[in-house]
């Protein structure tokens, strides 16, 4: 054999309904000490300079709790490469039509690596792509297939195998796991010179592959038995005795505690920080729900395989997203804290927001007028509509409006598109001392605004604005089918937000300590409210899960009871409108196949999180 290429059955992902198949063993081990054992029979027939593609997708693990992905092929790879065979190259098969998916708390799944084997360094591979301008990675679209039960390559991939190869008249080529064919499929049609074998043991594929290939009965089909074989099947995680001395610890270092994102240029660099995940030091620097982007430009098949070994040490792996790199990728693992009960950041709603604007848009283009707004902060909901921008940021987006509600009262509002920085204005003090470092001057929202004349307000934005619609020269009247109104109803709407991240057990301990002060039981403070607010009263003052915080119209009434500091009214109240997308807008989670450029991203997930403010009073 000189060239092989296949894709065996994945582990755990179907059932092929026959004895001695492989894919369903109870464990991932052992389906990888089977195919070791089987590729190592393979090795044997392979010539001198052959080369054997193995392409092979991965799986996540069922576990309770958070899953981790396998890292099956990785591991595969890895004792494949103890047994003796040469690692060449890691091809990156990346699917730009890969199935779509409704998880929200990971990258989507849109490859499969291929990995290039053989039995020498010098090799029909090598001898093609010891270039600098090979690219690793392949774009080929999955092509549809009329072939029920069988997980078909395209026939691309193996075309583009079989182009990054020296081959010469008369090699032969094999798919030991031929399912419909296309191995053959692709010789037949475009490299004749070739031989080919194929090897399948269900028969309803061989007649696949029959009509597939035109072979009207012209070639030999060798029936051969079963042959029981016997594979190793240690526990893969205990041979292995990984970095036996711990080193130089984080302690000076600063990280984010909601998580980081370390992109290293050398292994070195990289392997000393997987060592402080290995020991766990991590932990001590960031929160229990933080996330981490860890990576390497500089990688092998070792460094994965190392890396995997986190799922088994107290970190679940969510990711391995591919980076490219003009034509190489490079690894990222995104790593999380094992537990039962806490989510990790994955703010993906960040990254929507992200990419309608500083990624995709201009917003100079945008009439936001008419734009609908919705307040859920209160208890009674209301909506309203965008009827005046009266100012605007650099970039075009809105920095103050005013507001039309249903009830017609007018506000002017605050407008937001990340609360990153706005948190890191709040500094808490001893004794319920709270700092805005840097005084935003808008007006309180529950100041209502002067009213306004819509029909003159309108008009003058349209005329003002870039706008340059088919309305450009109207005085509309039915504003509420204005351009931005129609656009709001399709895709965005802006939400009234609270303006900080609020410390709900900040806020319960304020409340007490000035209920304590006046002698208040919190009976006595509940009685003070309506009757509906029997329960609610009693939520603001608890500290667990069940606490809540007073809605801003709950926190004026409160300011009648108790004599409430200003600063923390602010922090409660403010508010600021925040612009949203709805569902069946275009946004997609991100694949796990990004371009070095799109790196920003990981900084957007693990953004805006209210632990990060977390006070202290000692
Ligand atoms: C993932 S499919 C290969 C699909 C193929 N690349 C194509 O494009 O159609 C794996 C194939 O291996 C075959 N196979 C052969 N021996 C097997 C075994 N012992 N256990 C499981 N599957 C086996 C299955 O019947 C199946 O057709």
């Amino acid at each position: 054999m000189d060239f092989t290429v296949t894709s065996p059955p994945y582990w755990g992902q179907r059932d092929y309904g026959f004895k001695g198949q492989i894919g369903n063993e109870k464990t991932y081990q052992a389906y990888i000490y089977k195919l070791i054992t089987i590729f190592s029979s393979l090795k044997e027939k392979l010539t001198p300079e052959g080369v054997f593609f193995l392409n092979i997708g991965d799986k996540y693990l069922a576990k309770y709790g958070k899953s981790p992905l396998g890292f099956i092929p990785y591991q595969l790879a890895y004792l494949m490469v103890k047994d003796g065979w040469i690692l060449n190259e890691i091809i990156i098969w990346s699917k730009p039509n890969h199935m779509p998916s409704s998880i929200k708390n990971r990258f989507v799944n849109s490859y499969e690596p291929v990995f290039v084997f053989s039995k020498n360094e010098h090799n029909i591979f090598t001898k093609k792509n010891t270039h600098n301008n090979f690219s690793n990675i392949l774009k080929i679209n999955l092509q549809p297939t009329p072939y029920k039960h069988v997980a078909v390559y395209p026939e691309k991939l193996v075309d583009s195998l079989l182009r990054i190869v020296v081959l010469k008249d008369n090699s032969t080529i094999l798919d030991p796991f031929a399912g419909s064919g296309t191995t053959l499929k692709v010789t037949k049609d475009y490299y004749k010179a070739f031989n080919a074998i194929m090897i399948e043991n269900h028969t309803d594929y061989i007649d696949i592959i029959n009509e597939r290939c035109d072979l009207n009965g012209q070639v030999d089909i060798l029936k051969y038995n079963f042959i029981p074989y016997k594979y190793q099947t240690n526990n893969l995680n205990e041979q292995l005795t990984l970095f036996e001395e711990e080193k130089q610890l984080l302690t000076n270092k600063v990280i984010d505690k909601n998580g980081f994102i370390k992109i290293y240029n050398d292994k070195e660099s990289y392997y000393n920080l997987l060592e402080q995940f290995y020991s766990d030091t991590i932990k001590n620097h960031i929160n229990i729900n933080a996330t981490c982007f860890i990576g390497s430009k500089d990688f092998d098949i070792e460094l994965i395989y190392k890396t995997s070994l986190l799922n088994n040490k107290g970190w679940v792996i969510r990711n391995m997203i591919i980076i490219e790199d003009i034509n190489r990728w490079f690894p990222v693992f995104m790593i999380v804290d094992d537990n039962k009960k806490n989510k990790y950041i994955f703010n993906y709603e960040n990254l929507k927001l992200k990419s309608k604007t500083e990624y995709q848009r201009d917003w100079n283009l945008t009439n936001f007028i008419g734009y609908r707004v919705f307040n859920s902060i209160d208890k009674i909901k209301k909506e309203g509509k965008i009827i005046e921008i009266l100012q605007k940021k650099e970039n075009g987006f809105l920095e103050y409006v005013i507001v039309e509600w249903e009830d017609n009262t007018y506000t002017k509002e605050f407008v937001i598109y990340s609360k990153k920085e706005i948190n890191q204005n709040i500094i808490f003090e001893k004794n319920f001392n709270i700092k805005e470092l840097k005084s935003l001057t808008f007006i309180n929202n529950h100041i209502q605004y002067k009213k306004r004349q819509q029909k003159e307000t309108i008009a003058h934005d349209i005329l003002n604005s870039n706008y340059n619609g088919k309305f450009k020269n109207e005085k509309r009247k039915n504003w509420g089918a204005s351009p931005g109104a129609r656009s709001s109803v399709e895709q965005e709407y802006f939400s009234t937000q609270r303006l900080y991240d609020v410390n709900q057990n900040f806020i319960a301990d304020y409340i007490n300590f000035k209920r304590i002060q006046k002698g208040l039981s919190k009976q006595d403070l509940t009685t003070l409210f309506p009757k509906n607010y029997k329960h609610t009263v009693g939520h603001w003052l608890r500290k667990d899960f069940g606490g809540s915080i007073p809605t801003p119209t709950d926190w004026f009434k409160l300011t009648e009871i108790f004599d409430l500091d200003t600063k923390i009214t602010n922090y409660v109240c403010k508010t600021a409108l925040k612009i949203q997308t709805v569902k069946n807008s275009e946004f997609k989670i991100p694949d796990d196949f990004l371009n070095v450029n799109s790196l920003g991203l990981f900084d957007e997930l693990i953004n805006d999180n209210a632990d990060k403010h977390s006070y202290n009073l000692q």
